[in-house]
């Protein structure tokens, strides 16, 4: 009988690919294929990883290639591959770099997997998203980029720790690109309902609003070596789990705009209704002043990157 199980390919084993995999396969999201070009890499953490199942209880086969025909007819698949930042540069500095590795790992996904929604994660996400699309070739349904959720879950762990309240009844959520231009939207965030100023004063959170923009950069500050992984991760993974499970979640994610907002051809941080085609639609909000000018800064940030790639060679 055939296998019916779904199946996830996650390219890239280094922090964020690895705990990609390793929150996929213990929420038996599928089957999970992780693919680097150290083929070590990706071959000993899968081994690894799949060893853990006995103890963690969970019915995922997990392995390691370098080789992209055995991520064949993935259902969804996660770019992480690409360099990640050190202390005192941004995302944008990875641009040529990353968008080469792009390129090369979307020719291997185009070629084997035609069908799959693809999650893009390496830096910088939204022109990275742009570059995959081009290459892909897909519609916008299936290359959707992960930033929102991870802006987001920031901004709701600051609020829930302010604020002294589960995380869990912080809905908040962050429009525009993954960069120092983000949205953080205090307006449309609420603890249990409630408005933001029943619980915090306003100083403090525009304190907050400031430190979820810089959120990537103070985990990179600490860290050194490399840049966030386990919260990315968990944010692919929602995403790939929205997907996989035909869920229809409604989460903040990279979309290639076509008119909303008035912004066509670009990926940018919008609230997204993700399900089984990948995404279904995107939800367009009502702006205020404000906020519709933080969208049009993040806008042209977005938009720089992208002519900058038209001067590169990848
Ligand atoms: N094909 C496949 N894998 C590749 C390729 C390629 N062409 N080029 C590089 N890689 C792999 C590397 O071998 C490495 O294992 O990508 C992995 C990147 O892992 P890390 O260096 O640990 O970086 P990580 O922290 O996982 O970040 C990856 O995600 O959040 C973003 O900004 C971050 O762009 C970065 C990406």
């Amino acid at each position: 009988m055939a296998n019916k199980r779904k199946k996830l390919t996650v390219i890239g084993a280094g922090f964020v690919g690895s705990t990609c995999a390793h929150w996929a396969a213990s929420k038996e999201l599928g089957d999970v294929v992780l693919l680097d070009i150290n083929e070590g890499s990706a071959k000993g953490k899968s081994l690894d990883l799949f060893e853990a199942s006995p103890v963690e209880g969970f019915d995922s086969k997990v392995l390691g290639t370098a080789d992209y025909k055995d991520t064949a007819d993935s259902d969804v698949v996660i770019i992480t591959a690409g360099l990640p930042r050190k202390p005192g540069m941004s995302r944008d500095d990875l641009l040529a770099t990353n968008a080469k590795i792009m390129k090369d790992v979307c020719l291997g996904i185009k070629e084997n997997s035609p069908n799959a929604v693809v999650i893009i994660v390496s830096n910088p996400l939204d022109a990275m998203a742009y570059v995959a699309k081009e290459v892909l070739g897909f519609p916008r349904e299936r290359v959707i980029g992960m930033a929102g959720i991870l802006d987001s879950a920031r901004f709701r762990s600051f609020i829930a720790e302010a604020a002294n309240v589960s995380v869990k009844d912080v809905h908040a959520f962050v429009l525009g690109g993954h960069g120092d231009t983000m949205v953080p939207m205090p307006n449309h965030c609420s603890i249990g309902g409630a408005p933001l100023t029943k619980f915090l004063p306003q100083e403090k959170i525009d304190a907050i609003v400031e430190r979820t923009r810089k959120g990537g950069a103070e985990i990179v500050g600490l860290l050194k070596t490399g840049s966030a992984y386990y919260a990315p991760s968990a944010s692919a993974v929602q995403m790939a789990e929205a997907i996989l499970k035909d869920q229809n979640r409604v989460l903040p994610c990279a979309a290639f705009l076509q008119g909303e907002y008035g912004i066509n051809d670009l990926f940018i941080g919008v609230l997204c209704q993700l399900n089984g085609k990948g995404l279904e639609k995107v939800v367009e909000l009502d702006l205020d002043e404000t906020e519709k000018a933080g969208l049009e800064n993040s806008k042209k940030a977005v938009e720089e990157l992208v002519n900058a790639l038209s001067q590169l060679e990848y």
